[in-house]
This record gives structure tokens, C-alpha cells and sequence, in this order.
């Protein structure tokens, strides 16, 4: 299945003929996040050995199977534990873009020295070199800790989450208006369900070469088309209103990024026109096609309304 859907993007590639032999324990980063919590599920789905990591093992609401392990990469000696006898490993950070100190480093230093076979890394889409160069030299170096590993690994490449307008949820909670940046900009946004579904499969079947792959959803919309869909699920009138490029630095640096990087991120994504391509990775690896909006937010929209 690999050979066909799979594109290598020059990274260095690792032949590791004993991958096909790879059934021990795997850990999860970030494993209470929108696409661990999804790896976690279908891993002890398909019964597989999993431990999941988190900065507070006592608050994480995981399935009676998993392992929780305590770990957090601002304390990177935290991450010995959490990586001893793993074997194939789920990377992702929660580091605001252009961060110092990057977690990936961290974990992957854990990773090697637990003797890891394999890493699954949760990248962004075509590693960032679409954005400003601050952020793609940020995500460039945020993989190259993964592909100069020298240890086997798939590179996931998703686009925008669907799961970002869960933060409309808050203020449909207070009225029929939403604020969403960007509002006419089209993005091909993914489910993390799929993502954690290609993840899953490459640690079922990883295959035997390092990977790199491009995700997408089926479709490219502008958030203004995403709350049209919203709207009509919920069976009410929402009316969108565009933030200020003030408001938006403000929500930027509310979660914790640099308001002279995030100014120039917006300036950066204004100018461009990127996000929107269609990917066949997502089919090609699930067999099916990736999940549409509207049946995503039939499931997360509904739920609690
Ligand atoms: N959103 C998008 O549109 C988009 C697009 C492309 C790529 N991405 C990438 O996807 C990733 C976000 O994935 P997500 O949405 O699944 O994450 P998320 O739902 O925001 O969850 C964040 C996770 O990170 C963990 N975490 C936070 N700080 C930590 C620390 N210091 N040490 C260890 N773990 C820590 C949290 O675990 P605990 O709180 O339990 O410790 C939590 O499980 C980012 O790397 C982002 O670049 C996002």
C-alpha cells in the first residue's frame, strides 16, 4: 500500500528490513490532544499496546487498556520514562510556532536513546515552506530533529484541522455571531480522525522505507462556507464577522505566540494563496475517501447542541 501512495520528499531514506516485525508498545505524545486522543482509540481498537503520555496522568480520561505515563518536554528529563522500551513512537508539539527550545529535539534525543524503531511525526502541511520564512524555518527545523534522526519514520503533512472551528463552539454558546480570521480564504481543511487513521496505519504496517506525506481533506472551503454548513446542522442563522488584524494578533499571542511573528504570519498569509490543494494521500492509505466537513461537524456540532 505504501509504495503506490506514499511520496518521499527527499528525505534521507532509512531501509530498515525489520519494520514488518514491528508489534511492541507504542507511545503517544500529546495523546489527550484533537489527533493523539484519536491515535490512543484506534490503536487499543485494533489491540495493540499503547502508552500514552501526558502532563497530567490523573486528569487524562484514556480507555482502561492504555498506559499513562507522565511526561512533559519542558522537562525533558520527564521523557526517559515515557519513552523507555518503545518501540514505535507518535510525535507531535504543542510549541507555538517559532518557540525556542523545540520539543521535537526533546523527544527525539528520548526517542534514540530508548532504542525507538520508528517515529510517526505530526508535521504541518508541505513542512511550513509555504509560509513566512521565520515559520518555515521554524517547521524546518522542527523535522529536520525527525529525518536527521537516523532513526525510520513517516512525516505527516496535514493541512488546516476541521477541528479549529471548535472554537466557534464558545461563542455560539452566547449568540448567533462568530468571529473567524480569514473568512474567505479556501483551505482543503482535514479531520483529525483522518490524520490519526494514516498514523495508525503506518504503525500497523510501516512501511520500509522513511516517508513523507502531504494530508488533506476532500474538499477546499472558506471558513464562511464551514459556518454556512454549521449553521444549517444547527438549524439557526449564524452571521460571521471578520476580526480585526489587531484582534487576530491578539488571539495569537493569547496562545502563546511572539505578536511581531504572528503580525507577519498574517501579512504573510494575506499576500499568499496556498492551503487550498486537494491531497489523494488520505484515500490511497484509508481506502476510503477523507471525511467531508459536513459529516465532521454533523458528529462535533450536534453533539452538544
Ligand atoms: N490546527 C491546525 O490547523 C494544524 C494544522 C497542521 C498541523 N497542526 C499541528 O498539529 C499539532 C496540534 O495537534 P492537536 O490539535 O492534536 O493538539 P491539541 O489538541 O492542541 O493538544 C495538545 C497536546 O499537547 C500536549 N502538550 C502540551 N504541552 C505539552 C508539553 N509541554 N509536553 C508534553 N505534551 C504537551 C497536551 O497534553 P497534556 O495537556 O495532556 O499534557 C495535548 O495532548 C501542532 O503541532 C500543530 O502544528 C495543526
Amino acid at each position: 500500500m505504501w509504495t503506490t501512495c506514499s511520496k518521499n520528499r527527499g528525505n534521507t531514506l532509512t531501509s530498515n528490513p525489520s519494520m514488518s516485525n514491528l508489534h511492541g508498545m507504542i507511545l503517544v505524545t500529546g495523546a489527550t490532544g484533537h489527533v493523539g486522543a484519536e491515535v490512543v482509540a484506534r490503536l487499543v481498537a485494533l489491540g495493540r499496546p499503547v502508552r500514552a503520555m501526558t502532563r497530567r496522568p490523573a486528569a487524562a480520561s484514556v480507555p482502561a487498556e492504555v498506559e499513562v505515563v507522565a511526561g512533559d518536554c519542558d522537562e525533558p528529563a520527564s521523557l526517559a520514562k515515557a519513552f523507555e522500551g518503545v518501540e514505535q513512537a507518535f510525535l507531535m508539539t504543542a510549541q507555538p510556532t517559532g518557540s525556542p527550545n523545540l520539543h521535537t529535539v526533546v523527544q527525539v534525543a528520548a526517542a534514540k536513546a530508548a532504542g525507538v524503531k520508528h517515529l510517526v511525526k505530526l508535521s504541518v502541511a508541505d513542512g511550513g515552506r509555504h509560509g513566512h520564512e521565520l515559520v518555515a524555518a521554524w517547521h524546518q527545523q522542527d523535522e529536520a530533529a525527525v529525518t536527521e534522526s537516523g532513526i525510520a519514520h513517516t512525516m505527516l503533512r496535514p493541512g488546516r484541522f476541521m477541528s479549529n472551528t471548535l472554537a466557534w463552539k464558545h461563542m455560539l454558546r452566547r449568540g448567533d455571531t462568530v468571529q473567524v480570521p480569514f473568512s474567505t480564504r479556501r483551505t482543503s481543511a482535514i479531520a483529525p480522525e483522518d490524520i490519526a487513521a494514516v498514523a495508525v496505519a503506518a504503525f500497523t504496517d510501516p512501511p520500509s522505507t522513511s516517508r513523507t506525506l502531504e494530508l488533506s481533506g476532500p474538499e477546499a472551503l472558506t471558513p464562511e462556507q464551514e459556518l454556512a454548513i454549521v449553521g444549517e446542522i444547527l438549524g439557526r442563522r449564524l452571521t460571521l464577522v471578520e476580526p480585526t488584524t489587531e484582534q487576530t494578533i491578539d488571539g495569537m499571542a493569547r496562545g502563546g505566540m511572539d505578536r511581531e511573528l504572528a503580525a507577519k504570519m498574517i501579512e504573510h498569509v494575506l499576500a499568499g494563496d496556498y492551503g487550498a490543494d486537494i491531497s489523494p494521500v488520505v484515500e490511497q492509505v484509508l481506502g476510503r475517501k477523507p471525511t467531508t466537513f459536513r459529516d465532521w461537524a454533523e458528529k462535533h456540532f450536534k453533539e452538544e447542541s
